[in-house]
């Protein structure tokens, strides 16, 4: 089973979908940590009454680099190949991205690449759309800019509030991420990517005198 640690700092919805999902027959993951921003984050408790290894560092008080190493040191320590953001409310530091690239999964409120970054319910009623929803795609220095992976939309209903919005919106996330996360980790291995990155750090290479 693919190892995969789950970053939260809110409610948790959808690391649960992801660990519900886990313990299904034919699951190709398991979640091995749950790590937060927020020692009080609902989502670590459930994590802890469910039997997964919890992890929780404020970063108030700590620079970025310093918390995202110490969230790292966590990862690696349980033995994670991969890591799935679920409402993980930090910009992640270039070095955590780099460390962690095409192996980074993000879930994100709206189909992108409308809508990036916060308050994306507000923005869609805002603007009228028939339609939102939800973006599962891998993480990148750019902010909720790396490729998308999978998608599910969502109607938007006249009588709306944001808030009833997220709720569905939620609903919609819970279906996809646990989906795109097995077939993500099940993926024949990608050896393009790879020789990209090797080329990357060739160039970044000094020239031999
Ligand atoms: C989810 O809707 C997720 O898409 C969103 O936060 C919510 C977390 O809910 N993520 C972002 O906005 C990331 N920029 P949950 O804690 O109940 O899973």
């Amino acid at each position: 089973l693919a190892k995969v640690a789950v970053l939260v700092s809110g409610s948790g919805t959808n690391m649960a979908a992801l660990l519900y999902a886990s313990r299904l027959p034919d699951s190709p993951y398991e979640i091995v940590l749950v790590a937060s921003n927020d020692p009080n984050a609902g989502g670590l408790s459930l994590a802890e009454a469910e039997g997964i290894p919890t992890f929780a560092l404020s970063h108030k008080g700590m620079s970025r680099e310093e918390h995202d190493q110490a969230m790292d040191a966590a990862v690696r320590s349980s033995g994670a190949e991969y890591i799935a953001l679920a409402g993980y409310m930090r910009i992640l530091s270039d070095e955590m991205v780099t460390r962690w690239e095409g192996r980074m999964l993000n879930i994100h409120p709206s189909l992108l690449p409308k809508y990036k970054g916060l308050k994306t319910h507000e923005r869609a009623l805002e603007a009228g759309d028939e339609f939102c929803g939800t973006s599962v795609h891998l993480v990148t220095s750019e902010l909720d800019g790396g490729q998308v992976l999978g998608q599910a939309p969502v109607a938007i209903m006249d009588s709306d509030t944001p808030e009833t919005l997220a709720y569905r919106v939620k609903l919609a996330e819970h279906q996809l991420y646990p989906r795109v996360l097995a077939d993500f980790v099940s993926r024949p291995f990608d050896s393009g990517w790879l020789l990209e990155r090797v080329r990357a750090l060739a160039m970044a290479l000094p020239e031999a005198e």
